[in-house]
């Protein structure tokens, strides 16, 4: 009882001392001006120290991706620090392979600017861009889940690759909070951005994106995301997912059969009872239309007393393993909980896709 006391005790000092130093450091130390120098001179800039690499790029209109919101969970604000970042920090090691600490990649969010710093940033990064929109339709899909279309006001057109994403802005008193949502609308609609958003209790962003109505304005940052579709036709798509990760799966879906009406493309989508299926009739309908399209929803739950189902049960690795034959080339995307990626890229290594062919998006 005394050592937990004690070990408790030890554990409130250290994290009030933390709390202290933060708060000093914040009100009562100054760095001064110092310079932010991007790509060597390319975007030379003078900044006041003493905030985040993450926040201060952001005030100067550079956005890198933040899908935690700065508070280093994401791993996602990767850029390279070639001097002047400090040593990397605790918080950063569990995000970052030898490889990239040798190179000197660090998380933004972590990296305060105290003396002047060197940084190198992707292009493509350089080239997002701050969106402001309209909501010109809000739809129930399921209980939890809303369909939320917005039309770009400026710029009036968002131009991306299907399987990217968006960093909506939620409404905050203190630092900007953005949280990443995938473009469900195809590529051929660039006026507009369309999001599957799931309600995540006590989500900061989720439950803003829920509550808005049409007319609503939203601003978001974008487009983000290194998925790139196999150009080649011959490839057989695969994507498999489960509740709001059909939004990426959406985008990819239309925009082939907008550019190879005949490619062949396989979706195997998850819920747990009836309640939680949407768009199937939609895809249903597509699949008419496209005879190489082939829509595949399981329910993992058993049946209640009231419902019909007619399609596949159990979870929709079964289903994946099921319907795909071996030794055909394929791109597979998929997007759901970790035990679901786990189990269904088995299932595609058994059935001779390469890793590199087979790309995830875990939340
Ligand atoms: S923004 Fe998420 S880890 Fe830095």
């Amino acid at each position: 009882m005394v050592y937990l006391w004690s070990v408790l005790s030890f554990g409130s000092l250290t994290t009030a001392l933390a709390a202290l130093l933060m708060v000093a450091e914040r009100y009562l130390v100054s760095y001064g001006i110092c310079k932010l120098d991007i790509n060597a001179g390319e975007k030379p800039l003078e900044v006041e120290g003493g905030r985040t690499l993450l926040s201060t790029l952001y005030e100067n209109e550079i956005f890198i991706p933040s899908a935690c919101g700065g508070k280093g969970t994401c791993g996602h604000c990767k850029i390279t620090v070639t001097s002047g970042g400090g040593p990397v920090l605790p918080t950063e090691t569990p995000y970052l392979s030898r490889k990239e600490i040798r190179s000197n990649v660090r998380l933004a969010c972590q990296v305060k600017i105290r003396e002047d710093i060197y940084v190198r940033i992707p292009e493509e990064l350089l080239n997002i861009r701050m969106f402001a929109s309209t909501v010109e339709s809000v739809s129930e899909l399921t209980h939890d889940i809303k369909e939320i279309r917005l039309r770009l006001d400026e710029p009036a057109e968002l131009s991306h690759r299907p399987g990217q994403y968006v960093q909506i802005q939620a409404p905050s008193s203190n630092e900007p909070v953005f949280r990443a949502y995938s473009i469900s609308s195809p590529v051929y609609e660039p006026n507009k951005v369309e999001l599957v958003v799931k309600l995540v209790p006590g989500g900061v962003a989720s439950t803003y994106l829920h509550s808005l109505k049409t007319g609503d304005t939203v601003h978001f940052t974008g487009p983000y995301g290194e998925f790139r579709l196999n150009e080649d036709p011959s490839v057989e798509i695969v994507c498999v997912g489960g509740g709001c990760g059909m939004a990426p799966m959406k985008n990819i879906i239309y925009t082939i059969y907008d550019k190879w009406p005949d490619r062949s493309c396989w979706l195997f989508f998850g819920c747990r009872t009836t309640d939680d299926i949407f768009y199937l009739e939609r895809f249903e309908e597509l699949a008419k239309k496209h005879p190489n399209f082939h829509v595949v929803y399981a329910l993992s739950e058993q049946l209640g007393p009231d419902e019909r189902w007619e399609g596949e049960t159990g979870f929709i690795h079964l289903s994946v393993d099921k319907y795909l034959e071996t030794g055909v080339k394929r791109q597979a995307f998929l997007c759901g909980p970790p035990p679901m990626i786990e189990a269904v890229t088995r299932v595609l290594d058994e059935k001779g896709i390469p890793s590199d062919d087979i790309f995830y998006d875990e939340f």
